[in-house]
């Protein structure tokens, strides 16, 4: 079976699984999710009704930052697997009407890739250095960093080179960790190997990709310092290195690429932008396809501000005809069991770091967790599942220090508790770690699980009445059947302060009570599904959702 075609784009509407590949399923025993260990669970995701699933970064990498320090882009990490093993992936996932994204990389590589190499070995202004972003120091011996841009990861964005004489020599952008040196797109040799880059996977039958930051690639020209700014960087329209103008020109070219192929191939943006029309500037119908609406997933759980959002985002949207794509987490935000477990103030939560020190109700936040997903999968558009969402996994938030593996952690002097509580191996079956993450006998997982898991393990929740995966299955089985959750609109309802109720397509009603009074049903309506128990006059409680037929 290859994957549905259906009369309208498939991507406008999908659910689209993030499969996380060091910590989704480890085939050869080392501790580490890889390609064999993916191959075997991809019925469980068929099963699951998803659409795709979009595989982070699975190239040849030195693993300085979970492998978005790319070494080689047309190749796959030999603690992953092989090409083969890849090849053979996208065949089995397409027959099994699942399609494959992948993410690349294209603001940076690894200080390892051939290129970089290259220009380290170059003179200064050199064409091997023009692929980078190298420049002089300021101050009487270079000792300065040429501006004063910041890195995502904490301290300066700039690295010294040595030269082969032992001194210190010209500077390198790293807008991340220091073994991520930036590309310069502003030299047309980086425009064409990435378009060969995108041939090498689609001519596999790679369905997609999603772009790292995809904001980033362009700097203003001159660099210029960032100086004292008083908005967040992705919602300053002048910043120097986040959404210039120029990003638009790459991605129209890469849309050509896309769209010479005969099924034509779709691109997801991670930009960290805002408001949600400059984010809409990236999907527009010669650029990207879609692209991650970020305000949601750091919006709390209060209805103003998650109806503000929705409605801000289908503007936007609607204003390039372009479907909106809603998600709840990734791997480089905290699990939104444990975002939302604690106190929902008007703040947006992302980081595990805005969480600590603050009081947690874990039993409320999984509650919560699960009518966002409902309101979710109702919204029109696509969304995005990360991994172990459907299990209503929390975030790990009391891992060692020792085993911490983010740059984030090291490169903020360890202030920052940095991304792994979110990328914790997911648990499949079992009563004790290693929960069938591994084959029986197998090094430990690359980050221990928490021993209280078993109960959230996906055969412990597999056709169990009201368990999350159930409660995920029957949302993403309904979603596909004809409900009437068509067309790019909603309508909402009257509803009480602290609700969210709308109507979609015919008949359709999504309701969700996010601190309201209970809410009662409309006469007459019928229960397709609940993320929680009715009260005893059979009224949606708050912090739930139900999505009901009414005629
Ligand atoms: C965004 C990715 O999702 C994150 O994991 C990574 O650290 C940065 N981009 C840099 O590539």
């Amino acid at each position: 079976m290859s994957p549905p075609r259906t009369p309208y784009p498939w991507w406008r509407s999908a659910v689209v699984y993030q499969v996380y590949p060091r910590s989704f399923a480890d085939g050869n025993g080392d501790g580490i999710g890889d390609i064999a260990g993916l191959r075997k669970r991809l019925p469980y995701l068929a099963d699951l009704g998803i659409d795709a699933v979009w595989i982070n970064p699975w190239y040849p990498s030195p693993m300085k930052d979970a492998g978005y320090d790319v070494a080689d882009y047309r190749d796959i990490e030999p603690l992953f697997g092989t090409l083969a093993e890849a090849e053979a992936l996208l065949q089995e996932a397409h027959a099994l009407g699942l399609r494959v994204l992948l993410d690349i990389v294209p603001n940076h590589c690894s200080d390892q890739h051939v290129w970089f190499q290259q220009a380290l070995k170059a003179a200064p202004g050199s064409p091997e250095r023009d692929r980078f972003i190298f420049r002089p120091g300021k101050g009487a011996h270079g000792e300065i960093p040429p501006n004063d841009w910041i890195s995502e990861f904490g301290g300066p964005a700039w690295s010294r080179t040595t030269g082969p004489d032992g001194q210190p020599g010209d500077w390198y952008l790293r807008i991340f960790a220091p073994e991520q040196p930036d590309f310069n797109w502003d030299n047309p040799e980086v425009l064409a190997e990435f378009e060969k880059t995108l041939r090498f996977w689609f001519d596999r039958g790679v369905d997609g990709f999603r772009i790292d930051v995809a904001h980033g690639l362009v700097k203003a020209s001159g660099l210029p310092d960032v100086g004292p700014r008083t908005l967040p960087a992705h919602a300053d329209a002048n910043h120097p290195h986040w959404d210039l103008p120029g990003v638009h020109a790459i991605y129209r070219a890469w849309r050509k690429v896309a769209d010479s192929y005969d099924d034509p191939r779709i691109f997801v943006a991670e930009a960290w932008v805002h408001p949600g029309d400059r984010l809409a500037r990236y999907v527009r119908s010669d650029e990207l396809h879609t692209a991650f609406n970020f305000d949601y997933l750091v919006a709390p759980w209060r209805a103003e501000q998650l109806r503000a959002s929705i409605n801000g985002t289908l503007a936007a949207h609607a204003e390039v005809g372009a479907p909106p794509t809603w998600v709840l987490s990734n791997h480089d935000v905290a699990r939104e069991v444990s975002r939302y477990a604690r106190p929902q103030t008007t703040a947006p939560l992302r980081w595990l770091d805005d969480l600590l020190g603050q009081p947690a109700d874990f039993a409320l936040g999984l509650q919560r967790a699960r009518a966002a997903a409902l309101l979710m999968l109702a919204l029109p558009g696509g969304a995005y599942i990360y991994q172990g969402e459907e299990l209503g996994l929390p975030e790990v938030e009391d891992l060692p220090d020792a085993v911490l593996q983010d740059p984030m952690f090291e490169q903020t002097g360890r202030t920052s508790r940095g991304r792994d509580g979110c990328r914790v191996p997911i648990p499949w079956e079992g009563a004790q770690p290693h929960f069938g993450f591994s084959p029986p006998t197998s090094a430990p997982p690359w980050l221990p699980q928490p021993a209280n898991w078993a109960a959230l393990s996906v055969s412990a929740q597999s056709r169990v009445e009201g368990s999350t995966l159930d409660l995920y299955r029957k949302a993403l089985q309904l979603r596909r059947s004809d409900i009437g959750l068509g067309g790019y609109g909603l309508q909402w309802l009257p509803s009480p302060e602290g609700a969210l109720v709308f109507t979609r397509g015919s008949g359709f009603v999504c309701m969700v009570n996010v601190s309201a009074e209970p809410l009662a049903l409309p006469a007459g309506a019928k229960l397709l599904l609940n993320s929680g128990t009715l009260d005893a006059q059979g009224r949606v409680p708050a912090d739930t959702a139900v999505w009901l037929h009414t005629s």
